[in-house]
């Protein structure tokens, strides 16, 4: 991952990271990114690896780079709770792990700061040693995914430049997420968010002050109106409810934003499809009847936020770095770190 957020940062534009659980989920992002010619990170929870059984996800993976060589392919493991949770990805051949430290192993209880900084540290020496890329999260994201998540409004725990910066001159983390009001999710603002709630004056700061970090924006989705549109029309009850405007994600992206996360819009567009076809077909029983119009709503969205976040059109840019190349790399010190700016 780290070799696609350098040359993402070189080319100025900012790479989407969308969650997997299933095969139609990888093989919706991974038609997105032939479409698109995208290079793409594909990241898996710990609920998502529990649900996979670990095994089906490392084979489905494989089975993606196999048929989508061109395409330059991470798999991230989102939110790891423990240094054994980063352990067993590297092991299952991840390439790239978050370390979540500003929660407690529970995946719950916020942790000081000199936690995190202890257990990121020793997933950065025992991932760099393998060419693993290490991301770390400083300050608290709201909302709870995958029983992940201090279940806090996004405003509770922003992040602090001062401490963001001392956490990355400790930890030696390749790419750091950072609290500025949002959370994961489809409730993440009541309105269209404004300066007081969507912080962007503070990423933009922390931006400045770690112009060589590449940071990463959480709780990304959108929630467009037209996916929650298709749920309420089917039956579904979803409240009214704003996400992080494109807009906004692409003023991150103009300040150091190199990985964005998005899964709550793919889960709308796959749940509308879905429900689309039992309201207006309610004779089908043919699970494929309902996956491929899921697969197809979700490979939309897919190839819409690669062209906006900019990443479209940069697949062929650079061959992908071996892992034990990235690996001597991290031992000599000789990553290129290359400014955002
Ligand atoms: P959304 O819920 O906004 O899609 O965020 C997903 C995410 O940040 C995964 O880590």
């Amino acid at each position: 991952m780290r070799q696609l957020l350098d040359e993402a940062a070189k080319g100025g534009y900012g790479v989407g990271a969308f969650n997997v659980n299933n095969m139609e989920q990888i093989q919706a992002i991974m038609e997105a990114a032939r479409e698109t010619k995208s290079p793409v990170i594909v990241q898996a929870s710990r609920g998502a690896r529990s649900y996979s059984q670990d095994r089906f996800l490392y084979h489905l993976m494989l089975a993606a780079t196999e048929l989508y060589p061109e395409i330059p392919t991470v798999l991230h493991l989102d939110h790891g709770n423990s240094v054994d949770t980063c352990k067993s990805a590297i092991a299952m051949g991840f390439t790239s792990v978050m370390m979540d430290g500003s929660l407690m192993p529970d995946g719950k209880t916020p942790s000081t700061f000199e936690y995190n900084v202890k257990t990121t540290r020793e997933v950065v020496e025992m991932s760099h040693a393998k060419g693993t890329t290490v991301e770390g999260e400083i300050g608290c994201l709201g909302g709870i995914e995958d029983g992940h998540g201090a279940g806090l409004d996004g405003l509770s725990h922003l992040t602090d430049p001062e401490q963001a910066v001392e956490f990355v001159r400790q930890t030696g983390v390749d790419a750091l997420d950072i609290a500025i009001g949002t959370s994961h999710g489809a409730y993440k603002f009541t309105k269209k968010p404004t300066g007081e709630t969507l912080k962007m004056d503070r990423l933009i700061e922390i931006h400045k002050r770690l112009p060589r970090t590449h940071l990463v924006m959480h709780g990304s989705s959108s929630v467009p109106k037209d996916l929650q549109d298709i749920i309420n029309q089917y039956g579904g009850k979803l409240k009214p409810t704003w996400g992080v405007p494109i807009e906004e994600i692409q003023l991150g992206i103009k300040n150091g934003v190199r990985k964005i996360n998005v899964d709550t819009d793919n889960r709308l567009a796959i749940t509308g499809a879905i429900r689309k076809v039992f309201a207006e077909k309610p004779e089908e029983f043919d699970p494929r009847s309902y996956l491929k119009p899921a697969r197809d709503a979700m490979k939309k969205v897919v190839a819409l936020r690669m062209t906006q976040f900019g990443q479209a059109g940069h697949a062929g840019d650079y061959a992908p770095t071996p892992l034990a190349e990235m690996a001597k790399r991290y031992e000599g010190n000789g990553i290129p770190v290359v400014s955002s700016e």
